[in-house]
Order: C-alpha cells, then sequence, then structure tokens
C-alpha cells in the first residue's frame, strides 16, 4: 500500500510538526536532515511528508494528492476549502487582532477607515460581523507597515508574542479569536484510508491531549 501523505506547512509549524510526529513514535531522520528535499520518508516511509507553504497544504490537500496536512487555523479561516478539519493540534498558538498606532481611537468618528492585512477575508468577516464598511487593502508581509506608511489606519494580523506591534508602535484595538494548528484530512481518503487515519490521528490526539492518568 502506499504510504499515507501529509503536507506539513513550511516554517513557523514545522518542527512542532516533526515534534509531534516523534511523540507518537515515527522516525524523522529524513526531516531532520532534509537539506532542500520537499517530499521525505518518515516512519521508515510508512508516511510521506510534504512541505509546503501553508496555502498550498490546503491545495494539495483538497484535491487528494495528500491525504492529510497540518496546517494554521488562520490559513484555514482565510482560504476555507472542502476538507475534514479533524483535530486541534495545540501548538502554533496565536490570535489574530485588529491592531494600530497607539492611542489612535479607530472605532470613533464617520470617516471611512482602511485597513491592511495577509488575511483579507478573514478582516472582511471582522468587519460585516460589526456592520462597519471599511477598505480592505491585501498585504503579503510585515503588515505592520502599512499603518506606519500612512496606507492604513489599521492592520489585521496574527499577534503571537506582541513584539512586533510593540516596537512598531502599534497596540491590539480588540482580539478578534485564538488560532493553533489543525490536522486536515482529504474527503475522498477519510472514506478510502478511514482505519490508517484515524489510527494515526488517534495517536495525534493522544500525543497532544493525554489523559489524566498519563501526563508527566
Ligand atoms: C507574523 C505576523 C506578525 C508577527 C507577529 O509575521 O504577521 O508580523 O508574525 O508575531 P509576534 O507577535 O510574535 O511579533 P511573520 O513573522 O510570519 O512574517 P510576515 O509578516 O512577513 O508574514
Amino acid at each position: 500500500m502506499k504510504p499515507l501523505r501529509i503536507a506539513l506547512t513550511k516554517g513557523r509549524l514545522e518542527s512542532d510538526a516533526v515534534r509531534l510526529f516523534e511523540k507518537i513514535g515515527c522516525d524523522c531522520s529524513a526531516l531532520n536532515h532534509k537539506g532542500r528535499k520537499l517530499i521525505l520518508p518518515v516512519a521508515g516511509g510508512k508516511l510521506e511528508a510534504v512541505l509546503a507553504k501553508a496555502a498550498d497544504v490546503i491545495t494539495y490537500v483538497e484535491h487528494g494528492v495528500c491525504d492529510l496536512g497540518i496546517v494554521g487555523k488562520d490559513t484555514i479561516m482565510e482560504h476555507g476549502g472542502n476538507f475534514y478539519e479533524v483535530l486541534d493540534l495545540g501548538f502554533g498558538r496565536c490570535r489574530f487582532a485588529l491592531a494600530g498606532p497607539k492611542g489612535r481611537d479607530f472605532f470613533g468618528g464617520y470617516s471611512a477607515r482602511t485597513v491592511a492585512s495577509k488575511y483579507p477575508n478573514v478582516a472582511a468577516d471582522y468587519f460585516s460581523g460589526k456592520a462597519m464598511d471599511v477598505r480592505i487593502i491585501r498585504i503579503e508581509g510585515s503588515v505592520e507597515l502599512a499603518p506606519l506608511l500612512g496606507l492604513a489606519d489599521a492592520i489585521v494580523d496574527i499577534v503571537e508574542t506582541g513584539t512586533t506591534l510593540r516596537e512598531n508602535g502599534l497596540e491590539v484595538i480588540e482580539d478578534i479569536c485564538g488560532v493553533s494548528a489543525r490536522l486536515i484530512v482529504n474527503a475522498a481518503s477519510m472514506k478510502l484510508r478511514k482505519d490508517e487515519i484515524e489510527n494515526l490521528a488517534g495517536r495525534m490526539e493522544r500525543a497532544v491531549r493525554p489523559a489524566e492518568g498519563e501526563r508527566k
């Protein structure tokens, strides 16, 4: 049988994902010495890890070329898609927040507001929930620049430690919601390889949420 193929988000979530595999007893030596390789065997070839950008993890899982994926809830909220979200893995914890220049009253007054974000859909949903008409500009990274340069009044972005905001004279105006890494599964794989997927997801679940008695 082909190995189950799992797409892992490169970067921030990568080392925690590898640690999780190790915790459930999977040999990750290839992942730990990957060089520039993008497809690597895990657990002696029982699994195959694919290293991809967050949004691409969703694309590969949706199209069924990967059976599973590990990706942030932030990317899931922004892109949506047709797959099962089966497990909150508990790592990669951060939050979505509206942030802006310190001491500025974002909600006061009647003038039209502009918000920059790497997550325009999340930002649009957030403001439509408030029945606020806000212009949203998509920025690819270092979104904190937009209010500093005068392009936007505020940003909707991920806040982890708060350091980037602090060091750039910005502050959280309002928290939107918490996010963390999720295990996602292709809809067809969920049917065709149910037992293997449930076994893997079950081991992951026990590793991230050990039962009371097992806690060290
Ligand atoms: C994220 C986010 C913030 C920063 C928050 O950016 O967009 O800029 O991290 O982290 P902190 O609260 O711990 O400072 P990332 O580092 O992923 O880079 P990017 O902005 O270039 O996408």
